[in-house]
């Protein structure tokens, strides 16, 4: 698989019982360090197919994680900033940028819950797979982050539907691109929905076997 999740995600380890929940940048910061590399470093497949169709422009990745996504954007032309709660991704996906001389790949620590974005400064908003096992207020942040777009601007968000053909379960809460649509409760006479459809996507799952993740593709167009 490209990067869409190697799973070699196994998602973090229980907390003993009694022990207090880690805050959501402690939980972040945790699974970051528990490897070199937590996903490939390559683009998800699945928002690169979506991308690939607009101008560049100004371009935000919400939860960027390790930098994969707003890397290739800088790569395909775009103007490109990163966002996530981990210092330590945000560190690794600096460095990735700096290693490629991509200056127009830029990223910050931020907490999005906390963000106080500028209106209309953006012409695309991404977010993969921006779903979390601990608290997230992932609709107020992504209604928030609606406001970030011009017109003409696009809000990409591609989420885990289910969990993958292989496993029976997943931490992170799943969501379905109608139920992401009906969620996000834009006003029909600003959004278009230009794409809201559930995809599957082959993958192989950590025995080797064939499987299969589903993608929640929303596609929103500020009018
Ligand atoms: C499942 S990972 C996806 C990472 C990346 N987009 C990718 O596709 O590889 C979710 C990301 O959201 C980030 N995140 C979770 N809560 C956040 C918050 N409140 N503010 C910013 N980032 C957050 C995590 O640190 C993590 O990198």
């Amino acid at each position: 698989m490209t990067r869409q999740h190697q799973h070699a995600h196994a998602p973090g380890h229980p907390a003993a019982p009694g022990t207090p929940p880690l805050s959501p940048t402690a939980h972040w910061e945790q699974r970051y360090a528990e490897s070199d590399r937590v996903w490939s470093g390559k683009v998800n497949a699945t928002t690169a197919s979506v991308v690939a169709a607009f101008t560049p422009g100004e371009a935000i990745d919400l939860g960027c994680g390790e930098g994969g996504d707003v890397l290739w954007l800088a790569e395909h032309g775009w103007t490109a900033q990163g966002l996530d709660i981990s210092p330590t991704a945000v560190g690794r996906a600096r460095a990735e940028a700096e290693a490629r001389r991509l200056a127009t790949a830029t990223f910050a620590a931020t907490d999005l819950e906390a963000w106080e974005p500028e209106p209309s400064s953006a012409d695309l908003v991404t977010a993969s797979f921006f779903q979390s096992d601990v608290a997230l207020e992932r609709t107020a942040i992504l209604r928030r982050a609606a406001t970030v777009l011009r017109p003409g601007g696009h809000l990409v968000l591609v989420s885990h539907a289910a969990p993958p053909s292989w496993a029976s379960d997943h931490p992170a809460r799943m969501i379905g691109s109608r139920e992401e649509v009906e969620q996000l409760a834009l006003p029909a006479a600003e959004w278009e929905v230009v794409t809201c459809e559930d995809r599957p996507r082959p993958a192989v799952g950590p025995d080797g076997a064939p499987g299969e993740h589903l993608d929640a593709v929303v596609v929103l167009r500020r009018r």
